[in-house]
C-alpha cells in the first residue's frame, strides 16, 4: 500500500482516490507519524501532501526526518516537495506572486517520474512558495518559467517531488505520473479493488466492535444504505437500523426501503411510522426554515425515542463520506463551508461513531454499493434532501398537496427512465409552489393547482444548469401530469440555474 502523510492540502484525499484507482490500495495518515510508526505500516511507498503553510512559518508542519532513511520510495507534492527540498538543503522561498491555474513544464533530465511521458507538458499549480534552488543532491527534471524546480529526483535514493498537483483533472499526464510512481518507482501491482476494501473495513468492523451492538438510522439514501449493508457484511445480526418514515418520501418509497433492507438483505430494520407525527407539528407553518429545522428536529427525537428502547447499543453507524469532512473542515484542512449533514445526530447520544465511509467519495461509494450486492437503481439514484417533499411543496404542508407533489414526482420519474434520460439528468424532481390559475377542462372552467418541473444538471450540486429535456419528453410529462393528476391543471418548467438560484425551492 501507499500511505498519504496529510499536510492539510483540499486534494489529500483526491491523491489516495487517484491511487486507488491505479488499483494499489492506498490511505490518508497524519503528517505527525514518526518513522518507526510508518514502518510498521509497511508501506511500499509514501506521498508527501500539498498544505497551506510555508516551511519557514512558526508552526508549519514538519516530517520526522528519520522518514527519509526508511528506504521506501518518497514523492514529494507541492509543501511536501517544499519540505523535502528543506531537509535536503535546497533553498525555497516565498515566489514574486502566487502561481495558481495552468503551467507549462519542460523536461529537462531524463527521470523515471516523467517516464514515456511528453517533454512538455500542461500542470496545475497552486502555491505562493517554491524553489528556487534544489538541494545538491537532486536533478532538476523539469521547469517552468516561474517555477524554475517543477520536478526534481534525487541523484542516487528513490525521492522525488512535484510542484504541481499532479492529483487535480487539470494536470494532462497526472493519473501517468502517479502512475510510474506507484507501479514503476514502488513496485505496486495494481490488482486492489473494491473487494479489498471490503475484506478490509469487514475485519476493521469486527476487531472494532467485537460482540458489541451497532445502531443505524437507515434514510434510504445511498450513504446510509451502504453503511448498513457494509456493517451487516461485519457484524450479521449485531446491527439493529432504525428507519423513520417522516411521510415526505416519494411514491412507495418507505415500503421499497423496507423491502430491500428486511427481505432483501435479512437486516434487523425498525420502522417507524411517524407521518402524523411530522404533520401535526407542520401544520400552520410556512416558513421555510423554520419547516426544516421542525424536521430535522423531530426526526433527532424520533430517532433517540427508538434507539433508547434498545438494549446494550454501543455505537451508532453513520454513512458520513470523505467530502461531508473536508468540507466541513478537518485538523489539517481549512474550512469551506458547513455541510448540510455533518452533525445530523447530537452529541449527547451516548455512542461511539463508526464512518467505514469516510475515506471515499461519491461514486466510490456507489461502486462500493454494486460490490455489496445493492440494486442499480438504489445505488445511483439521485440526490434526496432529508426533509423531503416538504421542501417542495411550498408553504403549509398539507397530506392532499403531498400527495399532488408525490404523483407528479412518480410520473416525472417514469417518464425520465422511459426517455433513457437518467444519467443525463442529475436531479430531477417536481414543486408544487402553491399557485392556483385559471384553466378550462372539457368545457369546465378549472381554477387548480400548478405544478413545476425543476431539472438540473451538476457535478456535486454546488452549481447546476437547467437540463435541457428534450420538448417531445417536457411535452409528455406535462400531459400526463394534468390528465392522472387531479386538482393540476397547469404545468411549468424551471429554466434557472444555481446560482442563483438554489436547486430546491426552499
Ligand atoms: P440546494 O437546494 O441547496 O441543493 O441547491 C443542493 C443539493 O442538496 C440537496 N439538499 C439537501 N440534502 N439535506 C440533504 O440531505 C438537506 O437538508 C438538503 N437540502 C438540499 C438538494 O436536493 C440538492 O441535491
Amino acid at each position: 500500500k501507499i500511505i498519504v502523510l496529510d499536510y492539510g492540502s483540499q486534494y489529500n484525499q483526491l491523491i489516495t482516490r487517484r491511487i486507488r484507482e491505479i488499483g494499489v490500495y492506498s490511505e490518508l495518515h497524519s503528517h505527525r507519524l514518526t518513522a518507526k510508526q510508518i514502518k510498521d505500516l509497511k508501506p511500499s511507498g509514501i506521498i508527501l501532501s500539498g498544505g497551506p503553510n510555508s516551511v519557514y512559518e512558526e508552526g508549519a508542519f514538519t516530517i520526522d526526518p528519520e522518514i527519509y532513511n526508511l528506504d521506501v520510495p518518497i514523492l514529494g507534492i507541492c509543501y511536501g516537495m517544499q519540505l523535502m527540498a528543506h531537509h535536503f538543503n535546497g533553498e525555497v522561498k516565498k515566489a514574486h506572486k502566487r502561481e495558481y491555474g495552468k503551467a507549462q513544464i519542460l523536461r529537462q533530465n531524463d527521470s523515471e517520474l516523467l517516464a514515456t511521458l511528453p517533454d512538455e507538458q500542461t500542470v496545475w499549480m497552486s502555491h505562493s512558495d517554491h524553489i528556487t534552488t534544489a538541494p545538491d543532491e537532486f536533478n532538476v527534471d523539469a521547469t517552468n518559467p516561474s517555477c524554475p524546480v517543477s520536478v526534481m529526483s534525487h541523484q542516487s535514493r528513490p525521492i522525488y517531488g512535484v510542484q504541481f498537483h499532479p492529483e487535480v483533472n487539470h494536470t494532462e499526464y497526472g493519473r501517468d505520473i502517479l502512475k510510474n510512481f506507484v507501479i514503476n518507482i514502488c513496485g505496486c501491482f495494481g490488482n486492489w479493488t473494491m473487494e479489498n476494501f471490503i475484506e478490509l473495513e469487514v475485519q476493521k468492523i469486527r476487531d472494532e466492535v467485537k460482540d458489541r451492538k451497532v445502531l443505524c438510522a437507515l434514510s434510504g439514501g445511498v450513504d446510509s444504505s451502504v453503511t448498513a449493508v457494509l456493517l451487516h457484511r461485519a457484524i450479521g445480526d449485531q446491527l439493529t437500523c432504525i428507519f423513520v418514515d417522516h411521510g415526505l418520501l416519494r411514491q412507495n418509497e418507505a415500503d421499497d426501503v423496507m423491502k430491500m433492507f428486511s427481505e432483501g438483505f435479512d437486516i434487523n430494520v425498525i420502522r417507524v411510522d411517524a407521518e402524523q407525527r411530522f404533520l401535526n407539528l407542520l401544520k400552520g407553518v410556512s416558513d421555510p426554515e423554520q419547516k426544516r429545522k421542525i424536521i430535522g428536529n423531530e426526526f433527532i427525537y424520533v430517532f433517540d425515542e427508538e434507539a433508547s428502547k434498545l438494549e446494550d447499543v454501543d455505537y451508532l453507524a453513520q454513512g458520513t463520506l470523505y467530502t461531508d469532512i473536508i468540507e466541513s473542515g478537518t485538523e489539517t484542512a481549512q474550512t469551506i463551508k458547513s455541510h448540510h449533514n455533518v452533525g445530523g445526530l447530537p452529541d449527547k447520544m451516548n455512542f461511539d461513531l463508526i464512518e467505514p465511509l469516510n475515506t471515499l467519495f461519491k461514486d466510490e461509494v456507489r461502486h462500493l454499493g454494486e460490490e455489496l450486492g445493492i440494486p442499480q437503481h438504489m445505488v445511483w439514484r439521485q440526490p434526496f434532501p432529508g426533509p423531503g417533499l416538504a421542501i417542495r411543496t411550498l408553504g403549509e404542508v398539507t397530506e392532499e398537496k403531498l400527495s399532488l407533489v408525490r404523483q407528479s414526482d412518480a410520473i416525472l420519474r417514469e417518464e425520465i427512465k422511459e426517455a433513457g434520460l437518467e444519467q443525463d439528468v442529475w436531479q430531477y424532481f417536481t414543486v408544487l409552489p402553491g399557485i392556483q390559475s385559471v384553466g378550462v377542462m372539457g368545457d369546465q372552467r378549472t381554477y387548480d393547482h400548478t405544478i413545476a418541473i425543476r431539472a438540473v444538471t451538476s457535478v456535486d450540486g454546488m452549481t447546476s444548469d437547467w437540463a435541457r429535456i428534450p420538448f417531445d419528453v417536457l411535452e409528455k410529462i406535462s400531459t400526463r401530469i394534468v390528465n392522472e393528476v387531479t386538482h393540476c391543471n397547469r404545468v411549468v418548467y424551471d429554466i434557472t440555474s444555481k446560482p442563483p438560484s438554489t436547486i430546491e425551492w426552499e
